[in-house]
């Protein structure tokens, strides 16, 4: 697995101290509120698993499905998502927790998803944002880190299901692709 990686981006330490400073920064907006957590499988598994640990409020942890990419490394534009939710949402401070912001086309589609289900607020923490990208007008209310113009797998992210153990955040060597 480690001869697939060409460079490694975001190292273990640079991700760590990145989420204690957005745990802070969560722990201070949201002073004296619930949390509602929503977690959009299966990408944030891991940075979610970490940012809980640096908030320090009561909150609630749930998840949704969503994916758009199959097995590629290009969006297939189209959002295959739970179209149901099992949990309150109503009246709540909400926040959905993604790995990365790409071109914008899944958190639209479940932003206004949730919206519907009427929350008090409603934001969006993201690990990875790479605006360029962008199709859809779309901006995180928290990023961990602006990514650059390449697909990246590790630490939750993956390519064909693959790679998402790895610590850090890392690019793929060309030949991986074909
Ligand atoms: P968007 O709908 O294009 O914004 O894409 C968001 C989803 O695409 C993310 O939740 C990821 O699952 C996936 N994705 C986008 N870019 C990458 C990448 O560089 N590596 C792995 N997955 C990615
Ligand atoms: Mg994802």
């Amino acid at each position: 697995m480690k001869n697939d990686i060409k460079d490694i981006i975001f190292p273990e330490d640079v991700i760590q101290k990145r989420i204690a400073e957005l745990g802070a920064e969560l722990n201070k907006d949201y002073a004296d509120k619930s949390l509602l957590i929503i977690g959009v499988l299966k990408g944030c598994f891991i940075f979610l698993a970490d940012l809980a640990r640096v908030i320090d409020l009561e909150c609630e942890i749930r998840f949704l499905t969503a994916s758009s990419y199959g097995f590629s490394s290009a969006s297939s534009g189209k959002v295959n998502m739970d179209r149901e939710i099992d949990f309150d949402v109503e009246g709540r401070d909400v926040l959905i927790i993604e790995d990365i912001l790409d071109s914008g086309i899944t958190l639209t589609a479940l932003r206004a998803f949730i919206a519907k289900h009427k929350p008090a607020s409603l934001k969006i923490c993201t690990l990875l944002d790479k605006p360029e990208r962008r199709q859809l007008p779309m901006t995180a209310d928290y990023t961990g880190f602006e990514c650059p113009n390449e697909f990246v797998v590790g630490y939750g992210l993956d390519y064909g299901e693959k790679y998402r153990n790895l610590p850090y955040v890392a690019s793929l060597k060309p030949e991986v692709y074909s």
